[in-house]
């Protein structure tokens, strides 16, 4: 079995955005892995349009350019880490439009999560947990959640993700969780 293909996703598209620390934190604690590579994917570098297909692509191939060239970067994944800002208590919409953008490419995969926000994104995590099941993504128990004063911190005080105390604790479980479901489903989805 080849080596398995996370993608660490950035869930957050606008100029100002935060999104991009956690997912460049988490790469660098990710890639003293040996048993599995990582990838950040940008929403930004698809400039998807709103979603306007006769259906889903389970149903029916997608016409838009750029929805197409998420499908094939979607594909070439094992396993996601959704690194998750939340936007009035949910995922940003620019993350649901690109949920809603592929379909069998999600399936039979395994999706971990990286929140951050005042109470740890832990609200969008959970509602982008329930939109996994849907397009039958597994979604992992173990979550990262930076929230309350380490987010400030983080966000308007100058600190730094690294300093905050027993995060890559639970990057490692995380990790350690969503690896096993990753190479268990494309051992699986290979037989
Ligand atoms: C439209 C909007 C809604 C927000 N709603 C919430 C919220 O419900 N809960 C929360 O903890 N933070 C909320 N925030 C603050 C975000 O946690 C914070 O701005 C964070 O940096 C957003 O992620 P981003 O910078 O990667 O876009 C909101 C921010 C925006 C722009």
């Amino acid at each position: 079995m080849s080596t398995p293909k996370i993608a660490i996703i950035i869930s957050s598209t606008r100029d100002a955005r935060f999104g991009e620390k956690p997912a460049r934190y988490l790469l660098e604690a990710a890639q003293k892995r040996s048993d599995v590579s990582f990838e950040i994917v940008d929403l930004r570098d698809f400039s998807l349009p709103f979603f306007n297909e006769v259906a889903s692509n389970l149903w029916a191939p997608t016409q838009d350019p750029a929805g197409q060239k998420w499908q094939r970067k979607i594909a070439e994944f094992d396993g996601f880490v959704f690194v998750v800002a939340e936007y009035n208590h949910s995922l940003t919409a620019a993350m649901k439009n690109a949920m809603d953008f592929a379909y069998p490419e999600w399936n039979k995969k395994a999706a971990a999560f990286f929140g951050y926000g005042s109470v740890g994104g832990a609200r969008a995590v959970e509602h982008l947990r329930m939109i996994c099941v849907e397009v039958q993504l597994h979604p992992t128990r173990n979550a990262v959640h930076i929230g309350g004063s380490d987010f400030f911190g983080v966000w308007q005080q100058g600190k730094a993700i690294e300093d905050i105390p027993n995060l890559s604790n639970s990057v490692t479980q995380m990790l350690d969780e969503l690896v096993w479901w990753t190479s268990a489903l494309k051992e699986a989805r290979t037989k």
